[in-house]
C-alpha cells in the first residue's frame, strides 16, 4: 500500500487531499499544528479512519519530525501561513516561517527512500505584481514572468515566501511539482474568504443589505472536489515531473459583483448590495490559463458555481451559521 504525507493537513485543501488518497487506497498521514485548520467533527473523523494517521506537530520543529516515516511515494506540502488578514498582520513571520516550513520538509523529504514526488503548493497570488505594475495576459500562463513589488507593502510578502519556495523546490534535487491554486472554494474552507463571508452576511442580515468591497473585480472560482481530482490526477502523471501548473477554472471568470448576486440567489432572500472601497490592494483580475494542465488531465469541471454555492450554503448554514461547534477559523 502506498503511503502519503500531507503537512497542514487539518486545513482547507490538506483535509480534502486526505479524502482523495483514502479512496485511491493509499495510507495518508498528516501533520497540523492547528494553527488555522480545526479539530472539528468532520477532522476527527477523518484522522480516526484505518488508513489515516494524524502527527499533531509543529513543522517549524524539524526534531518532531523523527517521528515520522521514511517511505512515503507523495509528500504534499501545504502548511503556511496564509489569509490576508494575517498576511497584514504578521507580514515578518509569513517570509520567515513559510520559508522554515519549507526547508524543514524538504530536508525531511531529502531523507525519504522511496518518494516519486514532492509537491509543492504556491498560489496564484504569484502574478499579482506584475497584473498590477506591468500587464499580464489573461487567462494568464505559467511562463508568465514575475515581477516581486515592492518590499515595503506587507501584502507581498505572501507572494514574495511562494516565489521564493517555488525556487528553493526546483533547485531542491526533489523530484517536484509546483501547483498555483486559484479561487479554490467548498465547505469546511474557514470563513475569511469571499465566497463564506458573502453566504455569512447574507445569512444573518437584518436590514436587507450586504457590503461587498472591489465589486467590479473579475475571478474565477473552482470547487473543491474538481481541484482534488485535477491535483491527483496531475501529481499522479510522470510528464508533470518538473513542471509548474496552475489549477483553477479558466471559462466562467465573474464580477465580485455577479457573485454577490449569484450569493444572495442562493439564500433566496430580497438582499441589495451595497458597493464599499476598500483599497487592500487585491488583484482587478484573476484567470488562469489551464491549457498546460489539460494537456495532462483532460478534465471537465463537474461541479458549477451555481451548485457550489448551494452546497457551500448548506453546509455553513449546518456546522457554522446555525452551530455551536467551532468550524474553521
Ligand atoms: N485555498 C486556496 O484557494 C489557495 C489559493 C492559493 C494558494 N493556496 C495554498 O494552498 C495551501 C493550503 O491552503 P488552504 O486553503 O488549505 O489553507 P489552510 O490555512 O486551510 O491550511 C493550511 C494548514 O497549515 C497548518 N499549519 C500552518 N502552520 C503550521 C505549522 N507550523 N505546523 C503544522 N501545520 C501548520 C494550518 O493549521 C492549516 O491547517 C497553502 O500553502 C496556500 O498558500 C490555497
Amino acid at each position: 500500500m502506498k503511503k502519503i504525507l500531507i503537512t497542514g493537513g487539518a486545513g482547507f485543501i490538506g483535509y480534502n487531499l486526505a479524502l482523495m488518497f483514502l479512496k485511491k487506497k493509499y495510507k495518508v498521514h498528516l501533520i497540523d499544528n492547528f494553527a488555522r485548520g480545526v479539530n472539528d467533527n468532520s477532522f476527527l473523523s477523518l484522522s480516526k479512519s484505518k488508513n489515516v494517521k494524524f502527527f499533531q506537530i509543529d513543522l517549524l520543529n524539524f526534531d518532531k519530525l523523527s517521528k515520522l516515516d521514511r517511505d512515503y511515494t507523495y509528500i504534499f506540502h501545504l502548511a503556511a501561513i496564509v489569509g490576508v488578514k494575517n498576511v497584514l498582520r504578521r507580514p515578518y513571520d509569513v517570509l520567515n516561517k513559510n520559508y522554515l516550513l519549507l526547508k524543514n520538509i524538504i530536508h525531511f523529504a531529502k531523507k525519504q527512500k522511496k518518494l516519486d514526488r514532492f509537491i509543492f503548493f504556491s498560489t496564484s497570488e504569484v502574478y499579482a505584481c506584475t497584473l498590477r505594475d506591468f500587464s499580464i495576459k489573461f487567462p494568464t500562463p505559467e511562463t508568465t514572468k514575475l515581477s516581486v513589488g515592492n518590499s515595503f507593502e506587507a501584502r507581498n510578502t505572501y507572494m514574495l515566501s511562494k516565489i521564493y519556495g517555488e525556487a528553493m523546490c526546483v533547485h531542491s534535487d526533489l523530484p517536484v511539482t509546483i501547483i498555483r491554486p486559484h479561487n479554490f472554494y467548498g465547505p469546511r474552507m474557514g470563513l475569511s474568504h469571499v465566497i463564506p463571508e458573502l453566504l455569512k452576511q447574507a445569512h444573518e442580515t437584518k436590514d436587507g443589505i450586504i457590503e461587498i468591497a472591489n465589486t467590479n473585480h473579475k475571478r474565477t472560482f473552482c470547487y473543491i472536489t474538481d481541484a482534488i481530482e485535477i491535483i491527483y490526477k496531475l501529481t499522479s502523471s510522470k510528464k508533470t515531473l518538473g513542471g509548474t501548473y496552475n489549477v483553477g477554472d479558466e471559462v466562467n471568470e465573474i464580477t465580485i459583483n455577479q457573485l454577490g448576486k449569484k450569493v444572495i440567489d442562493t439564500v433566496n432572500k430580497q438582499i441589495k448590495i451595497k458597493s464599499i472601497n476598500i483599497d487592500n490592494d487585491s488583484p482587478k483580475r484573476r484567470c488562469p490559463s489551464m491549457l498546460r494542465t489539460n494537456k495532462v488531465v483532460k478534465y471537465k469541471m463537474k461541479t458549477s458555481l451555481n451548485e457550489g454555492l448551494k452546497k457551500c450554503y448548506k453546509w455553513y448554514s449546518k456546522n457554522v451559521f446555525n452551530s455551536k461547534e467551532v468550524s474553521s477559523i
